[in-house]
């Protein structure tokens, strides 16, 4: 099996630089390269990487187990440092959610891996195979998706995504690793758009956006009906948004508007989350109202009764003694992220 023991990271936003956190909690060492700031000089040329890593050392909840283990990520730019991708076993791809900056990216990378380096894209929705579309063979049977959720040290999903060009001996190789080393739970999810998580996720949150409008609800009165009431975590629905980033939500939901638009449910969302407000909603809005006061206190009796059930399974520690993955408690208060 292949082994992992130095990875590159490229880009250094919300995901790339906790990615990197979470390799290092596992001790292992990785490149995080970022764009070279327009008005950079010689001394700032990896100002943005820097940055990003910065934020990950001062993110709540925190990114790295120990602040000392920022010492395994060493930062860089995609004009000096892309050579070093060379000396890497595994390069994950976190850019930007746009097609033609990810494949721009990519192409340059192309060249300079050695041949069978597994390369990954953390896109959260983005045809996957399509990134990679034209590449060497090489590349693209190197090629797959690996995506982390946010904030990734404490989402335990990962959706492993395939390409049908990809070596099955890579994809067990990362599969292993990150249930081993990272701890996570490996899913396997197709190529479609926005795979598992985010498909669901998405639906879920412009139907709450469509009944907002339709009821005439403010943040605030969401927040508190979708939240810990119901069993969710207290970040509910807009504070989850801020947290994932609204461009983020917005590439997400571009990329169902622009290929499941066929579905029923999705093309009936899509289409009226723009739409109307309709009064005659607000009558209906009381007797709505008392069936999810009725609906909120029998989830959270039951979430009361969940949590009972699952803690000693939580709290049976980390699978392994090096990544230690996901506090007990920690694991109850989030769920997946965009
Ligand atoms: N934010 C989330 O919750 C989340 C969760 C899972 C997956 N993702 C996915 O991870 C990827 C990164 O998302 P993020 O939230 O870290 O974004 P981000 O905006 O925080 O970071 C993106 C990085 O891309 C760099 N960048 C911008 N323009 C570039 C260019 N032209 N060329 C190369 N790099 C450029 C930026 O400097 C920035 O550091 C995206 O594909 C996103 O969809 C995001």
């Amino acid at each position: 099996m292949k082994r992992i023991s130095r990875v590159a990271i490229l880009g250094a936003g919300t995901m790339g630089a906790r990615i990197a956190a979470h390799f290092a909690n596992a001790g292992i060492p990785s490149y995080l390269l970022d764009i070279v700031p327009a008005d950079a000089d010689a001394r700032s040329r990896n100002k943005i990487a820097a940055a990003g890593l910065d934020a990950a050392k001062k993110s709540k909840p925190a990114a790295f187990m120990d602040a000392s283990l920022a010492r395994f990520v060493a930062v860089g730019n995609f004009e000096d440092d892309l050579k070093k991708l060379a000396d890497v076993d595994w390069i994950i791809e976190a850019v930007v959610e746009n097609l033609e900056i990810k494949r721009a990216l990519l192409r340059k990378d192309e060249t300079i891996r050695k041949p069978g380096t597994i390369i990954t894209t953390n896109t959260s929705g983005l045809p996957v195979g399509k990134i990679a579309e034209g590449f060497s063979d090489d590349f693209r049977r190197s090629w797959f998706g690996t995506h982390f959720f946010n904030p990734p040290r404490y989402m335990r999903l990962l959706e492993l995504i395939p390409t049908p060009e990809a070596d099955i001996a890579l994809i067990n190789a990362v599969s292993h690793f990150c249930d081993v080393r990272l701890g996570k739970g490996v899913v396997l999810a197709k190529d479609t758009p926005n795979f598992i998580g985010n498909r669901i996720g998405t639906f879920s949150v412009l139907n709450v956006m469509r009944l907002m409008q339709e009821m005439d609800l403010s943040i605030e009165e969401v927040d508190a009906l979708t939240g810990q009431a119901v069993g969710w975590p207290k970040s509910a629905t807009f504070r989850t948004i801020d947290l994932v980033g609204l461009d983020i939500l917005g590439h997400v939901v571009g990329n169902m508007t622009a290929n499941v638009r066929d579905s029923p449910s999705t093309g009936r969302l899509l289409n009226t989350i723009h739409g109307k407000n309709p009064s005659s909603l607000r009558s209906t809005w009381r007797k709505i109202s008392r069936t999810l006061a009725l609906v909120c206190v029998l989830c959270s009796a039951s979430t009361g009764l969940r949590r009972k059930m699952t803690r000693p399974e939580h709290s049976s520690g980390p699978r392994s003694p090096i990544s230690g993955p996901t506090p007990p408690t920690a694991s109850l208060k989030f769920r997946p992220r965009l």
